[in-house]
């Protein structure tokens, strides 16, 4: 997806700037074009059900009119510190927060975390795309701190199963199977995720989600964050919002968002998605209100022309949900 400069003069219209506190309903399913640190001191408190945080990563690279400078990693940690600390007064005491860092930075980010947080899982992900290395591991993973304020949080384990190939279908005195279902396209199970995702892969110029941005997220990725950490109406949160993935997807599964953004070409880009997301829900890798292996797309096509898969043990989508204790 591209931008064009008159749809940048177009959306720049939706975009807000903060100059004053400003009430919940103001900011409710809108853009901010602004530096977090200047937006931040006006946000409410109390509101947010869950926080998103994809920072720049420690590495020199360029966001279009910003650009981060790579630092010693402690240095990382103290840019990190202060505005997160700011920011938390927006949380609500059931809130669950997630931090993206790569592998290097990750050891760093969970000390500051942990200062603040209960920090509860560190998920890994495949990107399932990475530069080889000559004298090194090829670095093909991300790492998803996943962290609460209090021990009462929202998680829907049963929104976020992955139906998964049988490879041993086992079955049962009577033959029957198990713990799976057979169909006209192989056999499957339900399975509950765990903290290594293998299912991604960043967007890649063929997927209609791509856009231009130099660090988008799957869709998928957020996907699974909302449905497990919020339920329908509640309010995502994400500071550095980029190409707007998070605030697409909360609307997609019928969440509130605010995405905070300080490049004014990304925040048009994530307002240019947001309208088209009015007409289309779709997620790719998520269908049936459960989520699929990686290149899966055959078999969840030929499932869903049969209908053969019963809805036994289906994912919710944001009904049926319990808050975790
Ligand atoms: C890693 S990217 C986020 C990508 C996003 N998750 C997506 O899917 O498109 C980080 C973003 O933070 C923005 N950014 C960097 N410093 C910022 C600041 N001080 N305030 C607000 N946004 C900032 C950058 O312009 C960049 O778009």
């Amino acid at each position: 997806m591209t931008l064009s400069n008159l749809e940048q003069r177009m959306y720049k219209k939706r975009l807000l700037r903060l100059n004053k506190p400003t009430p919940v309903h103001s900011l409710e399913n809108k853009t901010i074009n602004q530096n977090i640190h200047e937006a931040i001191p006006f946000l409410p408190s109390s509101f947010v059900d869950l926080l998103f945080i994809d920072p720049p990563y420690n590495l020199t690279k360029s966001f279009n009119s910003n650009y981060f400078k790579e630092m010693a990693p402690q240095e990382y940690g103290l840019w990190f510190e202060p505005w997160f600390e700011r920011i938390l007064p927006a949380l609500k005491t059931t809130a669950s927060v997630y931090v993206c860092s790569d592998w290097r930075s990750s050891g760093i980010l969970q000390q500051v975390l942990q200062k603040f947080l209960t920090v509860r899982n560190r998920i890994t992900w495949e990107r399932d795309k990475g530069r080889g290395a000559r004298s090194n591991w090829k670095n093909n993973t991300e790492d998803l701190w996943f962290c609460t304020v209090s021990d009462d949080y929202t998680f829907n384990i049963d929104a976020v199963k992955i139906r998964k190939k049988v490879i041993a279908p086992y079955t049962d005195d009577d033959g029957e199977p198990k713990d799976w279902q057979k169909t006209g396209s192989g056999n499957f199970r339900l399975t509950h995720p765990s903290n290594i995702w293998t299912d991604l892969t960043i967007p890649f110029w063929s997927m209609p989600e791509n856009t231009d941005h130099p660090a988008q997220k799957p869709e998928k990725l957020l996907a699974k964050i909302i449905l497990a950490s919020s339920n329908s109406g509640d309010f995502v949160l994400d500071p550095f919002a980029g190409s707007g993935t998070t605030s697409v997807v909360a609307k997609k599964l019928g969440r509130r968002y605010l995405g905070i953004e300080l490049d004014e070409f990304y925040a048009c880009l994530a307002e240019k998605r947001l309208a088209r997301a009015e007409a289309d829900k779709s997620i790719q890798g998520y269908a049936e209100d459960v989520f699929w292996e990686r290149n899966s797309l055959h078999e969840q096509k030929s499932i869903s022309a049969s209908g053969k898969l019963s809805k036994n043990g289906k994912a919710s989508g944001g009904q049926n949900l319990r808050r975790a204790k």
